[in-house]
């Protein structure tokens, strides 16, 4: 699953005892495995591969470009959904072409760059940013390629704030509606070859932390249909881009295998002949990242036992924002509290005991864990707040001026550091 393990009674990031990390750099503190990445990359690479898939790895997911770097160098291509991301991508030496570009609230400048840059497939949201963007190519002389993100309106079981393919959420094209997009630009459509959008693929992207096959099932089925009927009607449809949202285990063990959600898709996507990309973020970086935390105090409060530690909500949101679960735990738990390998089930474990785990900050939302059993810790241990390798740093604010902390990349024997901590300057840099 990942490449974080307890050894002789110490958490490891692969050869590299996690506590050596921190004495070096401090707390709070972001650490990567760099083998778990390229881990999980393949996993997916493997699972598709009888489709030849283009993987776009979601910049937004955790956008270091170091990070970057190492899937880039696997072969990956990128989703992103600003110029920022583009620039990201490109510094870390993506491929323009071997990029996909979603969003629905494209600047007319970020448009620009993306087409100067050569960007492989514009997801486009809506009627009017389709005109926007045809337009725009136009002008620069350029042909793009281009797929309409429809909105499939199937539910994928998630959390609502990170629900993205059904009806009332603000993202793609009503499906009802889209075969009418379609034949319109059809008609004004640029020839092969010429300045202006080819509008010849679909883009879905249902929603995040999906851990069932059904919903994508059903919107592949849904958009499958719309593409056979375009196809009778003459049109050209060449790309199916089936976006990200694979699910990860933070709590227990009903995440899928990439081959999981590949052997529901691929007898579907085989027989459609088209180009397929896929936009993995959480499942590659997820489970390859934790928040290492110093334990500050101890403190009893009216009803409840507080661990405050030196991290905090403006570090990871996710508690606070999606009521997110992520494993806690001692980085030197001692002997007799050595998690299981897979972090799930600890609820048989004697002597663990109850408490929240917060942050410094001055909101309640500043948690990390409620009612949460885990070894009792003292003042100056360390904690590690597992799967903290997706929408964690990326996340991240100076909130309460806080810098914000280093991030780590682990390979093997060695680590890197692969972002400076934040300083007390930072903070004030940009101000005038
Ligand atoms: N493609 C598009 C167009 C997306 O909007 C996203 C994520 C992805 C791909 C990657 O999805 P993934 O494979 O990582 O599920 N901040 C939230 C997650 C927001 C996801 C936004 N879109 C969280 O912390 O759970």
């Amino acid at each position: 699953m990942d490449h974080f393990s307890y050894r002789n009674g110490e958490l490891f990031c692969e050869d590299v005892a996690v506590e050596r990390i921190a004495d070096s750099l401090g707390t709070p503190l972001y650490v990567y495995s760099k083998a778990t990445l390229l881990a999980h990359y393949r996993q997916l690479a493997d699972a598709f591969a009888p489709v030849k898939p283009l993987i776009c790895y979601s910049v937004k997911t955790n956008g270091n470009i170091n990070v970057l770097r190492v899937l880039a160098g696997a072969g990956a291509g990128f989703d992103v959904v600003s110029g920022g991301e583009l620039f990201r991508a490109q510094a870390a030496g993506g491929d323009p072409d071997k990029c996909v570009y979603a969003g629905v609230g494209k600047t007319d400048a970020e448009i620009r760059q993306a087409v100067a840059a050569g960007i492989g497939l514009f997801n486009v949201e809506s009627e009017a940013e389709l005109s926007n963007v045809d337009a725009i190519a136009r002008q620069m002389g350029k042909g793009i390629r281009g797929a309409l993100r429809i909105n499939p309106d199937v539910d994928p079981h998630t959390h609502a704030h990170i629900t993205t393919g059904k009806k009332e959420t603000k993202f793609g094209i009503d499906l009802d509606r889209a075969g009418g997009v379609f034949r319109a630009f059809a008609k004004v459509q640029a020839a092969d070859g010429a300045p202006g959008m080819h509008l010849t693929g679909v883009h879905i992207h249902i929603g995040s932390q999906i851990t069932e096959v059904e919903p994508y099932v059903e919107a592949v089925r849904k958009v499958l249909a719309l593409i056979d009927e375009l196809r009778r009607d003459g049109l050209t449809m060449d790309w199916l881009d089936l976006g990200g949202g694979f699910g990860i285990n933070y709590e227990n063990r009903h995440a899928l295998p990439a081959s999981a959600f590949a052997a529901a898709l691929l007898p579907m996507l085989l027989a459609s002949k088209l180009q397929i990309a896929i936009e993995p973020g959480r499942y590659i970086a997820g489970n390859a990242g934790l928040l290492m935390a110093n334990v500050l105090y101890l403190k009893a409060g009216g009803t409840k036992k507080f661990v405050i530690v030196d991290a905090g909500m403006n570090d990871l949101i996710r508690p606070m924002l999606y009521d997110a679960f992520h494993f806690i735990w001692p980085t030197r738990p001692g002997a007799k509290f050595i998690p299981p390998a897979d972090r799930t089930d600890v609820s048989g474990m004697a002597g663990l005991e109850t408490v929240d785990v917060v942050g410094p900050i001055c909101e309640s939302g500043d948690f990390f864990a409620h009612a949460r059993a885990i070894p009792p810790v003292q003042r100056g241990q360390r904690l590690a707040i597992f799967s903290a390798g997706a929408y964690s740093f990326a996340m991240s604010s100076q909130y309460n001026a806080r810098p914000r902390p280093a991030e780590v990349l682990v390979d093997g024997a060695t680590f890197r550091v692969i972002r400076k901590r934040e300083t007390y300057d930072d903070l004030i840099a940009l101000e005038k």
